[in-house]
């Protein structure tokens, strides 16, 4: 993307997968208040962002998208002003449309350049832009008719392109967009997640420095997955260099939650300079490995069994590009545990619906 944000993939958190439409200012500001008093926005993430829902129904008589009086009267500039001083940054969400998925606030199909200057006046940080009643005109035009207008807005805002994967965007967005959706909306199990992070797999050339896969937010602290799961849902986005953007109400979390989100070693994973998306790399029915290139010559690892029960997975060296020889210190990022002068594979057990994450080393 021309607008140079997103060296590494972004981090932060979205209002949709724990409260759908049901956003307000004073819960939006108590989610900041949260990032900030919890130590999350220390660890890196940075954006609120706001999904579907926040604008009013209409625009006003010049035509300009408004927030929603009833639920944010203070208004958007207001709103981006409390993140500023709490040094975060405001996220909207528009649509690529005439209305959005809702249907309860307007698209910017036909608006781009007004809506666009709208955000920037109003100091928004980043745009996530939907795919709903998007009169069957082509992505490319859609999409891009929106990159522009925010690189002409005088204002850097990182855009994430949601358009669910359907029209390939990893191939075509590069040049438009920060990071896009490669999959339909994530579900709160492990059979959604593990599907969209297999979807995201064979794009992986696309992604680096600048544009990122998006396999869509996380679920972690909603309910819908055992805490093993969880660990190895943030385990995996991590690895595959997905936005970690959280989607659970941070200001209520568990200290389980809290402790899979604030792992500083699984996101220096994600947020390696090296910009390399981790892939599968193995697989033998259930029990998988997936592996990514890091910045000085080490390796991330992820051993991960999707089975019914305990199981022994063997990564060997040639298939996640270390040489044969190649002797390695294996430090794992969830047990902290290093297991010294590997060589050739390593063989691990690993519980059901559960993984090992590493940082190999070498020698
Ligand atoms: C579809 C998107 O994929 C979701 O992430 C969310 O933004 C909803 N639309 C909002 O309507």
């Amino acid at each position: 993307q021309k607008n140079r944000l997103g060296l590494t993939p972004q981090m932060g958190w979205n209002s949709w997968n724990h409260f759908g439409c049901k956003i307000d200012e004073a819960t939006i500001q108590k989610i900041a208040d949260a990032m900030v008093d919890t130590g999350l926005a220390k660890l890196g993430y940075e954006y609120i962002n706001l999904d579907d829902c926040w604008a009013a129904y209409n625009r006003d008589s010049q035509g300009n998208l408004v927030a929603n009086a009833s639920t944010f009267p203070s208004g958007m500039r207001a709103l981006a002003d409390y993140m500023h001083k709490k040094g975060l940054k405001l996220g909207v969400y528009g649509d690529a449309g005439l209305r959005t998925c809702s249907k309860l606030m307007p698209g910017s199909l036909g608006y781009e350049d007004q809506d666009a200057r709208t955000f920037a006046a109003w100091g928004i940080d980043y745009l996530k832009y939907d795919n709903c009643n998007n009169q069957n005109i082509s992505p490319l035009t859609r999409y891009n008719r929106m990159s522009e207008a925010l690189m002409n807005s005088g204002r850097d805002i990182f855009f994430s392109l949601c358009e669910w994967g359907v029209d390939e965007p990893a191939t075509w967005a590069g040049s438009m967009a920060n990071s896009w959706r490669t999959t339909e909306d994530i579900k709160n199990t492990w059979e959604s997640m593990t599907d969209n992070i297999d979807k995201s797999n064979k794009w992986a050339p696309y992604a680096g420095p600048g544009g990122w896969n998006d396999p869509d937010m996380l679920e972690v602290g909603n309910g819908g997955m055992t805490t093993e799961e969880y660990r190895s849902h943030f385990s995996i986005w991590a690895l595959v260099k997905a936005p970690l953007v959280l989607g659970c109400d941070i200001s209520s979390m568990t200290p389980e939650t809290k402790e899979i989100l604030s792992n500083q070693k699984v996101i220096a994973v994600n947020q390696d300079k090296l910009g390399v998306q981790g892939l599968k790399v193995q697989q033998d029915e259930d029990l998988e490995v997936w592996a990514g290139r890091l910045s000085g010559d080490r390796v991330a690892l992820v051993l991960w069994n999707s089975g019914p029960t305990e199981a022994s997975i063997t990564a060997s060296w040639s298939n996640i590009g270390l040489s044969p020889s190649a002797v390695v210190d294996a430090h794992d990022l969830w047990t902290d545990e290093v297991t010294s002068s590997v060589q050739g594979n390593l063989k691990k057990t690993v519980a059901s619906h559960a993984c090992k994450m590493y940082v190999l080393t070498p020698k």
